[in-house]
């Protein structure tokens, strides 16, 4: 609290003396000044005409003092004078940016409680969640089928060697078959021997020598999986498609197996009423090889333009596992002299391209959602 007192002396050390004083307890109470109301006291006290400290120091240091003094004491007044006056500004100025600074906080929460404001009669907002690709839920369907005949789950690398994708398959160097499957090959591998050049596989059937150098006999197992052939894009190929791989090897595996295996198979993935029916066909790793054909699931069997008026459709290839393929695992107890086994392998597109009627295989892969989400 400052009370003005009059002047002892007026040499220049006491009016310095005098002047810091006064700052530092004008200083004090301004920094106490935060509100409007407080800032009208602060300012009245210091300014006021009446009996505001200005007016006192006014009379104290001015009136009281002596002709011969009235030069500095009017010096010393004019510099508290200054002071002060700066001093309530400043501070005024300070008052009001925090109102302004409040105000507008007040505001802000007013404005956000109102748009928080929840109103629990509007509707909720519906989030689709995404479903299973139609490729992806046909190959899982296909794996289902046979894990509930008893069979495993395998996977293999995409990048595969010339020795798995090929050779190990009865396929020899340069042998015609490899044509039949035009095959992607990875670039910069001559340095490599034959048989450990990279390829993207063709087929999942690479997995089978992979499993059994893994295991010994018995095996049942689905490998469902990714496969690449330099094939152009047309309405029923596409160079990346799935495939299902299926092999089964025991002692007194016969035909009569296989056949029995994949007629369930096919009923279970199209209906009680499709048959299926065994065409001679080729594979330089199943011998004999057959193709297996299903009764046409669009006309039943009479003939329809799907099925070019044959009444059959050709779905996958399959056959009894050669004997030259187990020689590659021999090691690990698969003596062709004592067991046998049978593998297929079936595209998955083509199964879903047949079960929803889908006419491009093309509409898999655009990822176009009025496709996708009439599987949903
Ligand atoms: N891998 C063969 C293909 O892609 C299919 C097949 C698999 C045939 C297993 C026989 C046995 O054409």
């Amino acid at each position: 609290m400052y009370t003005v007192t009059k002047l002892e002396d007026y040499s220049p050390e006491t009016l310095d003396k005098r002047l810091q004083e006064l700052g530092h307890a004008l200083e004090e109470e301004a920094s106490q000044v935060e509100t409007e109301s407080q800032l009208r006291i602060f300012r009245d006290k210091w300014l006021a005409r009446k009996s505001g400290m200005v007016t006192q120091l006014n009379d104290v240091w001015i009136g009281e003092a002596l002709a011969h003094q009235k030069k500095n004491a009017g010096q010393l007044f004019h510099m508290a004078q200054q002071l002060i006056r700066k001093t309530v500004e400043q501070r005024s100025k300070y008052v009001g940016i925090v109102d302004t600074i409040k105000a507008s906080f007040a505001a802000d929460r007013r404005g956000k409680l109102a748009s928080d404001r929840l109103d629990i009669t509007l509707p909720g907002i519906q989030r689709p969640i995404g479903v299973k690709h139609p490729v992806l839920r046909v190959m899982d369907e296909i794996v289902a089928v046979f894990k509930a005949m008893g069979y495993s789950v395998g996977e293999g690398p995409e990048v595969e060697t010339d020795y798995y994708n090929f050779e190990s398959l009865n396929f020899p160097p340069n042998h015609p078959a490899r044509d039949t499957q035009d095959t992607l090959f990875i670039a910069d591998q001559e340095s490599k021997p034959a048989r450990d050049r990279l390829l993207l596989r063709t087929h999942t059937s690479p997995v089978q020598i992979r499993t059994m150098e893994q295991q010994p006999p018995p095996v049942r197992i689905v490998i469902p999986g990714k496969v690449h052939r330099n094939d152009p894009l047309d309405a029923t190929h596409s160079p990346v498609f799935h495939q299902v791989e299926g092999l089964a090897v025991d002692t007194n595996i016969t035909f009569c197996d296989l056949k029995g295996t994949l007629d369930h198979a096919m009923k279970a993935l199209f209906g009680s009423s499709v048959k299926t029916r065994f065409y001679p066909s080729f594979f330089p790793f199943t011998e004999p090889s057959a193709d297996m054909q299903v009764s046409c699931i669009f006309c039943g069997g009479k003939g329809c333009r799907k099925c070019k008026f044959s009444g059959w459709i050709e779905l996958l290839g399959c056959g009894m596992v050669d004997p030259n393929v187990f020689d590659f695992v021999k090691s690990n107890g698969y003596d062709s002299s004592k067991i046998s086994g049978f593998a297929f392998g079936m595209g998955v597109e083509r199964i879903a391209i047949l079960k929803y009627e889908v006419e491009e295989i093309q509409l898999f892969y655009e990822g176009d959602v009025r496709f996708l989400e009439q599987f949903a």
